[in-house]
C-alpha cells in the first residue's frame, strides 16, 4: 500500500539558508506522524510545501498519491491544513465561521450545519458558538480554526503546532478529536515543540533539526536510542541532578557512591525512563544544548 504522504528528498533554500535539505518521509493510511523540532528547523516549510502553498526547489511530495507541484488541484481534494497561525474571521461568530467555511466547501446547508454543531461541540465551544470571534482567547479561536479544517471530513489532516498556547484540557480534548479523526480512517501529519504530544499521539515520529529527519521511528524505538534510563537525584540542598545509567541495581549503587563521595548528599533519587525531551537533546547534543553530561544540574 502506497504511503498516504510521502516525500522524497525534498529540498528548499532561501538564500544561503537551506531549509530542507533533502528530507524523506512516510505516512501510512490512517496513522498519525509527528514531525518534531525545534525552531526554525523546518517544519512550517515542510508543511507548507506538502499543502501545495510553496513550491519546493528539488525532490517530490505526495499527498494521497498526487504529486504537490504537478497535480495541486487534485491534492487539495484530499488534504486540509491548519496553519502555524489561527485564520479565522474576527467580525463573525464562531458558528459563522463554521457555516460560512462550509458553503465555501460545497457542504449541503443542512449538512453544513450539523457538521458545525458537532464540531462546536467536540471542541468545547458550543457556549461561544454565537459570540464574535474578536471576544474569543488565543486558545478558542486555535480550536475554531482546527473545528473549520475537519469539516469536510479531509483524509489528510496537516496541523501545525495545533496545540502551541492551548491550556492542558483543551489540549487533551484536542488529542480527543485528533484520535477521533484518525480512528475515522484519516492521516495526520502534526508539527509539534511538544514531546508528550508526539508520544501521546503519533505512529511515528520524525525528528526534524535544521531541515534534516535526524531520526525516525516510534516514540519507543526512538527512546531506546538514548538509552534505558536516569538516575534522578535530589540533593540535600534541592537541586536536581540526572545521570545517565544502564538501570542495573550496581550502576544506581556506584553512581550514588559517586555523588556522595563528590561532597553531595542525597535526600532522594527516582529512576526516570527517558522521555523524548532525552532523544531530542541527544539526537541535536551540541546545537541546541549539550547531552546531558554527569552531575549536569537541571530544573526541578
Ligand atoms: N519566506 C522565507 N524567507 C526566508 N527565510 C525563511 C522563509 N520562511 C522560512 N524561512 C527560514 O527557514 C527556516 C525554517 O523555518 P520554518 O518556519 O519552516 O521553521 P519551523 O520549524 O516551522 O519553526 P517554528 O517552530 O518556529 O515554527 C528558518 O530559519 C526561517 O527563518
Ligand atoms: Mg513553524
Amino acid at each position: 500500500m502506497a504511503p498516504m504522504i510521502a516525500t522524497h528528498g525534498l529540498h528548499k533554500r532561501y538564500g544561503a539558508t537551506h531549509v530542507l535539505a533533502g528530507v524523506d518521509l512516510a505516512a501510512d493510511d490512517g496513522t498519525v506522524l509527528a514531525l518534531l523540532g525545534p525552531n526554525g528547523a523546518g517544519k512550517t516549510t515542510l508543511v507548507n510545501v506538502l499543502a501545495t502553498l510553496l513550491r519546493p526547489d528539488a525532490g517530490r511530495a505526495l499527498v494521497g498519491g498526487y504529486d504537490v507541484v504537478r497535480e495541486p488541484q487534485r491534492a487539495r481534494t484530499v488534504f486540509s491544513l491548519t496553519g502555524q497561525y489561527a485564520a479565522v474571521d474576527d467580525l463573525l461568530t464562531g458558528r459563522e465561521n463554521l457555516r460560512l467555511m462550509a458553503r465555501l466547501a460545497h457542504l449541503p446547508a443542512a449538512t453544513g450545519r450539523r457538521r458545525a454543531d458537532e464540531l462546536l461541540d467536540a471542541f468545547g465551544l458550543a457556549d461561544a458558538a454565537d459570540r464574535l470571534v474578536r471576544t474569543y482567547s488565543g486558545g478558542m479561536r486555535r480550536r475554531l480554526d482546527l473545528a473549520v479544517s475537519l469539516l469536510t471530513r479531509p483524509r489528510v489532516i496537516f496541523l501545525d503546532e495545533p496545540t502551541t498556547g492551548l491550556d492542558p484540557r483543551s489540549r487533551g480534548d484536542l488529542w480527543a478529536v485528533v484520535r477521533d479523526v484518525v480512528a475515522g480512517g484519516a492521516t495526520v501529519l502534526l508539527t509539534t515543540q511538544y514531546l508528550e504530544e508526539a508520544d501521546a499521539l503519533a505512529d511515528r515520529v520524525a525528528v526534524l533539526d535544521r531541515g534534516t529527519v535526524i531520526a525516525e521511528g516510534t516514540a519507543a524505538e526512538l527512546k531506546r536510542r538514548v538509552g534505558p534510563a536516569h538516575l534522578e537525584l535530589e540533593l540535600a540542598d534541592g537541586s536536581v541532578r540526572r545521570l545517565p545509567t544502564d538501570g542495573s541495581v550496581p550502576d544506581a549503587r556506584r553512581l550514588l557512591a559517586e555523588v556522595e563521595a563528590a561532597g553531595l548528599p542525597v535526600a532522594h533519587w527516582r529512576l526516570a525512563t527517558p522521555t523524548l525531551d532525552d532523544v531530542f537533546l541527544t539526537l541535536t547534543g551540541g546545537a541546541h544544548g549539550a547531552t546531558a553530561p554527569a552531575l549536569e544540574e537541571v530544573p526541578a
